[in-house]
């Protein structure tokens, strides 16, 4: 099987999806100011996500106002999400991803099949950046590719009816949508091992206990403890906030001589901001 769209020009990232294109790959992004939510928005199917979702996410990434500090990641209805639309195996899924496997490129076409992943991975991976802090507020289900999206995020704010999943290997698939590295730094590779070749359901408590959650609140508490963690992060100095998580993110990778020569370095760009040049 081929998919010419693999090919097909991709829209103008600057340009940004607009409403119909969002609510047709199931989402919905609402900007206020220096904070962006966006809501995983099929709640009549759990909010499970197609390809369309995917791509959708890695366009708000590329579109994202410059003013953004802070993004929510948050689901409609019952469920963070169910995962990969099981519909796509079947044809069932949606204009954009009907098809026995939703229109993935020939397996025997390498490059193609990389690339065509690597596109819905940038869905994912940019809410890495330093510019921002992403924060997923997760209730109900997340499954699959919702536990990794949940995975992706820095913060995990969770309710207490929370059931994380890694379902792929059950399905016969790998957990590929960048949820395999935080996994395995957060829980190490035995608990990981162990989560996602048993594919069972970690409920909220253990989720805690494991370091897969920064706070588990009352269903009812999600969205003011959220909105609070936000203002905590939006009184923080917006330049010291990008150096501290660009400085966090480079910990795990570097020697101790390394990392303070980051520290230095940060703190030399910090001190020139705030007093001029003179005083670095
Ligand atoms: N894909 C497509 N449709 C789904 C999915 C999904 N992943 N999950 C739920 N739905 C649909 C159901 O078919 C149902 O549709 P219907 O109303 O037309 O019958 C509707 O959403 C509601 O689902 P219920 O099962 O009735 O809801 P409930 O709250 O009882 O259960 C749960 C939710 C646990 C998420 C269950 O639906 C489920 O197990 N879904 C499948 C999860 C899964 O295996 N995902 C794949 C993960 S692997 C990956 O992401 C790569």
């Amino acid at each position: 099987m081929s998919d010419a769209r693999v090919n097909e020009p991709r829209p103008d990232p600057a340009t940004g999806p607009n409403e119909a294109e969002l609510a047709e790959a199931g989402l919905r992004l609402d900007v206020d100011g220096a904070i962006a939510t966006i809501t995983l928005n099929r709640p009549e199917r759990r909010n499970a996500m197609t390809f369309a979702t995917w791509r959708g996410l890695a366009r708000i990434g590329e579109s994202l106002p410059d003013g953004v500090r802070v993004v929510v990641l948050r689901g409609a209805g019952p469920s963070f999400s169910a995962g990969i639309d099981l519909g796509m195996f079947s044809g069932g899924a949606g204009p954009e991803d009907a098809g026995a496997g939703g229109g993935f490129p020939d397996g025997a076409d390498e490059a193609a099949s990389d690339r065509f992943i690597a596109g819905l991975q940038a869905g994912y991976t940019w809410l890495r950046r330093p510019e921002i802090v992403s924060i997923a507020a997760v209730h109900g289900h997340a499954i699959g590719g919702g536990f990794q999206l949940a995975l992706a995020c820095d913060i995990r704010v969770i309710a207490d009816d929370t059931k994380f999943c890694m379902k792929e290997p059950a399905l016969g698939l790998v957990p590929d949508l960048t949820g395999t590295k935080p996994l395995v730094e957060i829980v190490g590779v035995n608990r990981a091992l162990e989560l996602c070749l048993t594919a069972r359901t970690v409920l909220a408590d253990e989720a805690a206990r494991l370091g897969l959650a920064e706070l588990v609140v009352p269903r009812d508490a999600l969205d003011k403890t959220v909105a609070e963690i936000v203002t905590a992060l939006l009184a923080v100095n917006p330049g010291a906030a990008v150096a501290t998580k660009r400085l966090l993110l480079e910990a795990p990778h570097n020697t101790l001589d390394e990392q303070c020569a980051a520290e230095r370095r940060e703190q030399i760009g910090r001190m020139r901001d705030l007093f001029g040049a003179e005083s670095a």
